[in-house]
């Protein structure tokens, strides 16, 4: 939500600045824009519309300097204008600010300054920054104590990069909204996220809430909010940035679902051991004294969270999964015998940390589930677990949640034999299976007849996703996919809900996508049958030669493995639907309208 970017250093800023917005877009793109600073002051360009737009008319700008600041937006206060795109500025432009969050008191900031004198041309909350900073520059101030004084004003969460006209630094500041430094050999980066600048450098320092930034030629300066200098580590990430690019592929979402028997195996490497069925999940501490486990999250990780409360029930242990927005009006009780998993792809869903802050206020122990090794969950938490998955950017998560899944499932084990000295799940017969994991995805990608499924369904009232157990949160993930990237009406549901209202909606055309993972099996084709009675074409989701293929219209084939794995493997074929049947509609797939890959405001 959102994405920044500054630069600073030897040679033109422009490019790495145009990088770094292409780079970061899937945070945002309602529109973008830049900020330059050289010689003859502050130059920016900013549009409505995508970074090609706004890198459109830079080349034709000739913007010259080599400090500088971007931005690509996700709208919250005022529509997609050219207005509202960030850079803002004071009235005299010599003070240039992009933000990613929201200022919570923007309206009485706005206030006291409109009376003081300033005119305002956006209806963003950012817009107050750059005024501000202006003030504390017009009372005599130097512009990093002028930058320091307008953050102190600022009440909300941000993430800020602000240029001063005259002086030769990119001043930032951090709360709430992610920031990280970056340190190339020509210079130094400043982005909301580390895929920003990866072309360039994988050496990061990750800034921590209430830390100001400076980023000089000569150096970077990291301080708490009284200028006290702060420690921060330099970490080296080990991303690269062929990982992040597209390749040969039209999109990412099809580059990241093909990926995934690479990130399955990096997700399960080295923690089980296929002879002996010995989960070791690293240095996890013991589970012992858990009573309950509360999974916290939103959209497709609320989607894996449920799939890992199915394995934690079957394991033996008590387990809900709520949605990370809904905890503070209707969470379930916690106390310190209560484990919260945080499941965050990216790591700074700021309703996932509002929920993790909500954990800890009540004593619960923390761990994060995540892709991203110095994000704010990562950071919060009392332990981490990785899910290694690479970068993932499309908006739409594919890869990220099997890896989720299938460390859940692992996790489910460890909790339960901990917790309860006995695990109700075959693991064993789960740890042989691990092994093929990859294999299976490998030949789901190779040979899925997603692509004439897609086809042959086009065009219909709405589609529905059905399945039971493992199924039923695969169905949920199915449609949300479906929703997310077509546009069209797709709704999941546990197969045996059909009957209980939603199938006064099914008609010949609405086509039923059924998940069978080998566990009553015989109930869900019952449920499916209830379809095609009222002449729904059911797709049956199953391995070749099961009987549900008999009463189906079509099938796409998932190998007969146990039913946890069953259930990831479906999911990958019901990506592939997504994006074909997307992919035909003609669809922005890596960006769909109104939706943004890390959400950083509740
Ligand atoms: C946004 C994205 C979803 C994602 C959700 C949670 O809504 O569009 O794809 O599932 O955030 O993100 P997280 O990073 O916490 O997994």
């Amino acid at each position: 939500m959102c994405g920044i970017i500054g630069r600073i250093g030897r040679g033109e800023a422009i490019e790495p600045l145009v990088t770094g917005l292409e780079n970061l877009e899937y945070r945002g793109y309602d529109s973008a824009g830049v900020a330059v600073r050289n010689g003859a002051g502050i130059e920016i360009v900013k549009r409505s519309g995508t970074v090609d737009t706004v890198a459109e008319a830079i080349d034709g700008a000739d913007l010259g300097g080599s400090l500088g600041i971007g931005h690509t937006r996700w709208s919250t206060h005022g529509p997609p204008t050219d207005e509202n795109a960030h850079p803002h500025t004071c009235a005299t432009s010599d003070v240039a600010v992009v933000h990613n969050g929201v200022i919570e008191n923007h309206a009485a900031l706005r206030a006291r300054l409109r009376d003081a004198g300033h005119e305002f041309t956006s209806e963003t909350d950012t817009e107050v920054v750059p005024h501000l900073v202006h003030e504390h520059l017009d009372r005599g101030l130097e512009p990093e104590a002028a930058f320091r004084r307008a953050v102190d004003e600022l009440e909300g969460s941000y993430a800020i990069a602000a240029i001063c006209d005259g002086a030769t630094a990119i001043y930032a500041a951090r709360q709430g909204s992610p920031l990280v430094v970056g340190y190339a050999g020509d210079g130094y980066f400043l982005a909301s996220d580390v895929p920003a600048f990866l072309e360039y450098t994988d050496t990061v320092t990750y800034l921590e809430d209430g830390d100001v930034a400076v980023l000089r030629p000569d150096g970077v300066r990291i301080t708490d909010r009284t200028g006290t200098p702060a420690r921060r580590d330099r970490q080296t990430v080990d991303w690269n940035a062929g990982e992040a690019g597209k390749g040969d592929f039209d999109h990412y979402m099809l580059k990241e679902i093909t990926e995934q028997p690479t990130s399955l195996a990096q997700a399960i490497e080295g923690r089980y051991d296929a002879d002996t069925g010995r989960i070791a999940l690293e240095d996890l501490d013991s589970f012992a004294d858990v009573e309950r486990v509360v999974l916290v999250a939103c959209g497709t990780s609320y989607h894996a969270a449920k799939y890992g409360t199915v394995a934690l029930r079957r394991s033996g242990v008590d387990a809900t999964a709520i949605l990370a927005n809904e905890c503070s009006l209707a969470a379930p009780p916690i106390d310190e015998e209560t484990l919260v998993i945080a499941v965050t792809q990216s790591g700074e869903t700021a309703d996932t940390l509002a929920a993790v802050d909500w954990a800890k206020r009540h004593g619960a122990r923390t761990l994060a589930l995540t892709n991203v090794v110095g994000s704010s969950a990562a950071r919060e938490t009392d332990q981490q677990l990785f899910i290694r998955a690479g970068p993932e950017i499309g908006v739409a998560a594919t890869k990220t949640f099997s890896s989720q899944a299938v460390l859940l499932s692992l996790l489910a084990h460890r909790i339960a034999v901990d917790s309860t000295g006995t695990s109700g799940l075959a693991h064993e017969e789960l740890c042989r299976e691990l092994e093929r994991l990859p294999d299976h995805v490998s030949s789901i990608v190779d040979e899925s007849t997603a692509a004439s499924i897609a086809t042959r369904y086009h065009g219909r009232d709405a589609y529905f996703f059905i399945g039971r157990g493992y199924g039923y949160p695969v169905a949920k993930e199915g449609a949300l996919k479906f929703k997310e990237i077509t546009y069209e009406h797709a709704e999941g549901f546990a197969s045996g809900e059909l009957k209980h209202g939603p199938l006064a909606l099914v008609t010949p055309e609405t086509p039923v996508y059924a998940i069978f993972t080998g566990e009553e099996d015989g109930v869900t084709r019952t449920n499916a049958a209830e379809a095609t009675t009222r002449g729904a074409p059911v797709v049956a989701i199953c391995p070749p030669g099961h009987d549900a293929i008999e009463l189906a219209d079509a099938h796409l084939a998932i190998p007969d493995v146990h039913p946890i794995l069953s259930g990831l493997l479906a999911t990958i074929q019901l990506q592939l639907v997504s994006y074909h049947a997307a992919s035909l509609l003609d669809r922005e797939i890596d960006k769909p309208r109104n939706l943004a890959k890390s959400v950083t405001v509740e």
